[in-house]
């Protein structure tokens, strides 16, 4: 993980009001319900008082009720009612306040903050997802990896003709010209592909390759956007579960004809389409080892890995930057 950051863990649309949903983010099985406001909260499933699963609770006046003995805690952790003291009891039950994440909702996203105290500045986020002109459609898939071999693929130019022979790598286009990587901030990278059919030339330099229209976009710590055309976007956030597991959501944006009801149905024809290549990319790299990476690692790395070793340069910067919390197997690799 990069420590002090704001990482996309869910969608909006999967914490109905009065909902209980439990969730298992940043190694830790948490839930997630809405007060009566509809302020989402985020707090550790285990019940302060004797380690039952909230999961199991219902919502009740805005708060998360224990299903044990009803103890009940607000969207910030706190405890708020102990039913065997009664309603008017004047106890301080502070002792009972549980560990929570603070939020944001940003275009039906929910941002978590990882980090040490309060939140520093804003989730990044790419103008899509706020722009009212576009209509999407989502979906989610479980991956047996972390997170970070999950972003890796998607920054992986030279896959397509391999793992999407059938999709969108048809034409057998096998060398990887560049590819051409461009920093548009401290916190996002950008590439594309400029991939060509092998007729025994030699690739091309980074230098001499240009990023085409349709592009791929990536924002620290999960966000990415494959930018297809100005009509078309597909968004992916990559949810860290733990060491070995990741949620990969993915949006089809659309914007293509203006009116909502079509451009809805363009999008749910978009998922299908989403699903079919998320499925080639999972069988593929659910059999990488080890299942996280870092910087430093013993893998042999070609030109047209750039964007990856892009990635993985900034990331270890921000992990040092945010004293960042290793697991065992990144501090292994850090020897
Ligand atoms: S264990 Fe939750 S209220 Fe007792
Ligand atoms: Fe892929």
């Amino acid at each position: 993980m990069i420590n002090n950051q704001w990482y996309a863990v869910l969608s909006s649309h999967e914490v109905k009001p009065g909902q209980v949903v439990a969730a298992r983010r940043f190694g830790e099985d948490v839930v997630f319900f809405r007060d009566d406001d509809g302020q989402l909260g985020c707090v550790t499933d285990l019940c302060a008082h004797r380690g039952a699963s909230l999961g199991g609770g219902c919502v009740r006046d805005g708060h998360i009720q224990c299903p044990f003995h009803g103890i009940e805690y607000a969207t910030d952790g706190r405890c708020v009612h102990v039913p065997s003291e009664g309603r008017n009891s004047r106890m301080d039950f502070s002792r009972f306040n549980l560990k929570h994440y603070e939020l944001q909702e940003i275009g039906g996203i929910v941002f978590a903050w990882y980090g040490d105290g309060e939140p520093k500045g804003e989730p990044d986020v790419f103008d899509v997802v706020t722009d009212p002109a576009f209509s999407y459609d989502h979906m989610n898939d479980t991956w047996g990896v972390h997170y970070s071999r999950v972003i890796e693929n998607q920054l992986d130019v030279s896959h397509l003709a391999f793992v999407h022979r059938t999709t969108i790598g048809r034409g057998n286009r096998t060398i990887a010209n560049g590819p051409k990587v461009v920093w548009l901030d401290d916190n996002t990278l950008q590439t594309s592909a400029n991939n060509e059919v092998d007729e025994g030339q030699r690739p091309k330099p980074s230098e001499e390759c240009v990023i085409k229209e349709t592009n791929l976009n990536f924002k620290f710590p999960n966000l990415w956007l494959n930018h297809v055309s100005d009509k078309i976007m597909i968004l992916a956030f990559f949810i860290p579960v733990d060491d070995e597991h990741s949620i990969i959501a993915l949006r089809f944006y659309n914007r293509i004809t203006g009116i909502r009801a079509i451009d809805k149905l363009i999008a749910r024809m978009g998922s299908v389409a989403n699903k079919v290549i998320e499925r080639q990319d999972k069988r593929v790299v659910e059999t990488q080892l080890p299942k996280v990476t870092s910087q430093y690692m013993s893998e042999n790395l070609v030109a047209a890995d750039l964007p990856i070793m892009e990635y993985r340069r900034r990331r270890h910067e921000l992990q040092n930057a945010g004293h960042s919390i290793f697991d065992n197997t990144v501090a292994a690799n850090l020897n």
